[in-house]
């Protein structure tokens, strides 16, 4: 007799090896995809989630003080360059005040 439990357990192992765009998405704690999203994932995860960061939209001069005010305020290390204007490149691409 075939199983109808082998069929239902082989449908459910190719479910489990589809790689999932949900997954890797969540691994940068909801960062939308683009250039210099790693160093924004690592200096900017130290402290808090990056889903804070990921919910804001700011334009590039807001961006540039809320880094300043992180580093004033909250205790961040200031970032070096050229990784700070690679940081302030991404935010203000990715969340801008108008995406
Ligand atoms: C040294 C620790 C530290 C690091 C590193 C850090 N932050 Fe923060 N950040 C904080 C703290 C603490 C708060 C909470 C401030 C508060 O709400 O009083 C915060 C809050 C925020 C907020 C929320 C602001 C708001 O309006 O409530 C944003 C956005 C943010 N950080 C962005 C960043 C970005 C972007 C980076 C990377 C460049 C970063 N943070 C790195 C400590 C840090």
């Amino acid at each position: 007799m075939r199983s109808v439990f082998a069929a239902a357990g082989f449908a459910a192992l190719t479910a489990l090896a589809a790689p999932s765009a949900l997954a890797q998405y969540d691994d940068y704690d909801g960062l939308p995809p683009g250039e210099n999203r790693d160093l924004v994932f690592a200096y900017c995860g130290a402290c808090h989630s990056n889903r804070i960061v990921a919910q804001q939209g700011l334009s590039r001069e807001r961006w540039d003080d809320l880094l300043v005010w992180m580093v004033d305020e909250q205790g961040m290390y200031p970032i070096d360059e050229p990784d700070r204007t690679q940081v302030l490149d991404y935010l203000s691409t990715y969340l801008s005040e108008d995406r």
